[in-house]
C-alpha cells in the first residue's frame, strides 16, 4: 500500500510518522511546496526505522506529484492552520485554492486513490474536493469527527477517572467550535451510560471543553494541534488499508441521510477498503436532531462562500 500525504507541516509530518510507526503502509510519500521540507522530514522519520522497528519506506518530494503516482490513499493537509483567536472558517479563502489545485494534481497521478481531507474548514474543503473532482462520493472522506471524539473521550476519562479505552463516545456534525455535537446521551463506560457516573454539570463541562478542544490548543501552542490530528488520520487510513470496517464519525456527502442533501458533514460511517462504505443513521432525539440541522445550516452557509 502506498499512501501520500500532501503538506509536510505539523499535521502532515505527524501523520506520516504515525503511519510508519504503526506499520500501516509499505510506502509513505510526503509532499510540500517548501523546498526540501518534505525530503528532510521524510529522512528524519526514516532514520527512526531501526529504533521504532518499522519497515515502511518514507520519502519526500518538493511539489513533484509524479513521486505520489499510484497512491492508494492521499491525505491532504496542505494549507494554513489557524492562529489564536481565528476560527477554522476564516481559513477558507486561502485553503480553498490550495485544496482544489492539490486535489487535481493528486488525481492526475493517482486516479483511483481514496482522498482524505484534513485542511480547514474541513467540512467545506471536503465538499469542494468532491464537487471539483467529480469522484464517487465514497472516495472522499473528511477527518474531523475522529479527532473531536478522541478529545471528547480524553476529557471524559479525566472527569470519570477511567481509562479512555473503556469509553465509547462520538462527536458528529461540523468540525467547528459551534457546529460539532458531542453525543453525551449516547456515550457509555463499558456500555453503561456515562450519566450513571457523572452529573449533568460535569457532562456539560466535558461537552463544552470538547467543542473548544482545538481552540484551547491553538491558544496554548500559537498554532493548531498535530499529535492527535495525525493519530486520528492514521486510524482512519488503517481502517481503509486493512479493511477494518471501523465505525468512525467522518465528514461525508449526505444525500438524504439525517434529513440533509448536498452537504458534507460528520456522521458515523463504516470505513473499509473502498473508502466510506455505509452511513449509520443514529436514532437521535429531538434536541440532537435540531442541533444537527443547525450545524448543517452553518456548514451550508460556509459552503456558499465557495
Ligand atoms: P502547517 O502550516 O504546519 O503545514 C501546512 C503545510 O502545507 C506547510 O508546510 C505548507 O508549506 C504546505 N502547503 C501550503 N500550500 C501547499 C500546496 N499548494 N501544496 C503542498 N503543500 C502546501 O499546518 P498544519 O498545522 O499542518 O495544518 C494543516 C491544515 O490542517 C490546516 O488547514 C489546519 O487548520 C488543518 N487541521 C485540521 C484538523 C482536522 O481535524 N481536520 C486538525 C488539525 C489541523
Ligand atoms: C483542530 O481541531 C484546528 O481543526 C483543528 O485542532
Amino acid at each position: 500500500m502506498k499512501i501520500s500525504v500532501i503538506g509536510a507541516g505539523n499535521v502532515g509530518a505527524t501523520t506520516a510518522d504515525a503511519l510508519a510507526f504503526r506499520s500501516i503502509a509499505s510506502e509513505v510519500v510526503l509532499l510540500d511546496i517548501k523546498e526540501g521540507l518534505a525530503e528532510g522530514k521524510a529522512l528524519d522519520i526514516m532514520q527512526t526505522a531501526t529504533l521504532n522497528g518499522f519497515n515502511t519506506r518514507v520519502s519526500g518530494a518538493t511539489n513533484d506529484y509524479s513521486k505520489t503516482a499510484n497512491s492508494d490513499i492521499v491525505v491532504i493537509t496542505s494549507g494554513i492552520p489557524r492562529k489564536p483567536g481565528m476560527t477554522r472558517e476564516e481559513l477558507i479563502g486561502i485553503n480553498a485554492g490550495i485544496v482544489k489545485t492539490v486535489t487535481e494534481n493528486v488525481l492526475t497521478h493517482s486516479p483511483n486513490a481514496v482522498i482524505v481531507i484534513v485542511s480547514n474548514p474541513m467540512d467545506t474543503m471536503t465538499y469542494l474536493a468532491l464537487k471539483s473532482s467529480g469522484l464517487p462520493k465514497n472516495r472522499i472522506i473528511g477527518m474531523g469527527g475522529i479527532l473531536d471524539s478522541a478529545r471528547f473521550k480524553c476529557y471524559m476519562s479525566l472527569a470519570l477517572n477511567c481509562s479512555p479505552a473503556d469509553l465509547n463516545a462520538m462527536v458528529i456534525g461540523g468540525h467547528g467550535d459551534t457546529t460539532m455535537i458531542p453525543l453525551t446521551r449516547l456515550a457509555s463506560y463499558m456500555g453503561v451510560p456515562v450519566s450513571h457516573f457523572a452529573d449533568a454539570e460535569a457532562l456539560n463541562k466535558i461537552s463544552a471543553d470538547t467543542m473548544v478542544g482545538g481552540a484551547t490548543l491553538t491558544g496554548l501552542l500559537g498554532t493548531s494541534a498535530w499529535y492527535a490530528p495525525g493519530a486520528a488520520v492514521a486510524s482512519l487510513v488503517d481502517s481503509i488499508v486493512n479493511n477494518q470496517k471501523r465505525l468512525f464519525p467522518c465528514c461525508v456527502y449526505l444525500d438524504g441521510e439525517y434529513g440533509q442533501k448536498d452537504i458534507c458533514i460528520g456522521v458515523p460511517v463504516v470505513i473499509g477498503k473502498n473508502g466510506w462504505e455505509k452511513i449509520i443513521e443514529l436514532d437521535l432525539n429531538d434536541t440532537e436532531k435540531a442541533a444537527f440541522a443547525k450545524s448543517a445550516e452553518a456548514v451550508r452557509s460556509m459552503n456558499s462562500v465557495l
